[in-house]
């Protein structure tokens, strides 16, 4: 009998899952899961062999060179790519769009199937993606669909590059949360769509400390625990 218990978080980017999932899983004790950065570490690794990541007859052939895991130092989440820790390297902006063009290609998803399933089987979970409530774990305890505006996630994501050193201008951000939303929810393969039995919870406007009380009070109340 499986005894864990796990939360799938899924949404469009930049609504806040990952700072929302992070400090929500710390309060409960349970391991935060983000699984975009594995399709990142894909994209990373199709990006520096020189592939065209929209192409699944270039994608496909590297996955056999490629190990990816996920390693938890002190509850974070490092990011293990052919025995490198790349967790950095694939917050960079251009492998964004990367990470969301080989998210499309079915051998790639299927790759990374087993490997979230087992994370969530082992331990208890905060998941956040795109398909967890949909496809990976159709069966979580709870699952939250997070969304806010492109123009609200656009600025907090200009907001953040701006804290790492990086400079790029709103418009040319607001262009690519658009597309890389229009990607993801519109592929054949597990799009970004909300379970049916999903609770939307709407950031759009809100500090980040009341979007982090309002969801964990809800899983609390979910999970049974006080
Ligand atoms: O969450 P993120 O922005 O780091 O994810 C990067 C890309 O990976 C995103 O554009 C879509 C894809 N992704 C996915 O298809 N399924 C998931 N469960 C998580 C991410």
């Amino acid at each position: 009998m499986n005894s864990t218990r796990s939360v799938a978080i899924d949404g469009p980017s930049g609504a806040g899952k990952s700072t929302i999932a992070r400090a929500v899983s710390k309060m409960l004790g349970f391991i935060y899961v983000d699984t975009g950065a594995l399709y990142r570490a894909i994209g990373l690794y199709a990006l520096t062999c020189g592939a065209d990541t929209k192409n699944p007859a270039q994608v496909v052939p590297l996955l056999k060179r490629i190990d990816v895991s996920l390693r938890f130092v002190k509850d974070e989440q490092r990011v293990i790519l052919n025995g490198e820790d790349v967790s950095q390297r694939i917050r960079e902006n251009a492998v964004s769009m990367a990470a969301s063009n080989v998210s499309a290609i079915p051998e790639v998803r299927a790759f990374l199937f087993d490997l979230q399933r087992s994370i969530a089987a082992a331990n208890n979970v905060i998941m956040d993606g795109r398909d967890i409530g949909t496809v990976v774990l159709p069966n979580a305890d709870v699952k939250i669909f997070l969304t806010a505006t492109p123009e609200d996630r656009a600025m907090r994501r200009c907001d953040e590059l701006a804290a790492k050193g990086q400079t790029i201008d709103y418009e040319t951000i607001l262009k690519e949360i658009k597309e890389r939303d229009y990607n993801d929810s519109h592929r054949d393969i597990a799009p970004l769509k909300k379970a049916g039995d999903a609770v939307v919870v709407d950031t759009t406007g809100y500090l980040l400390e009341d979007s982090i009380a309002e969801i964990s009070a809800l899983i609390k109340s979910r999970l049974g625990i006080h």
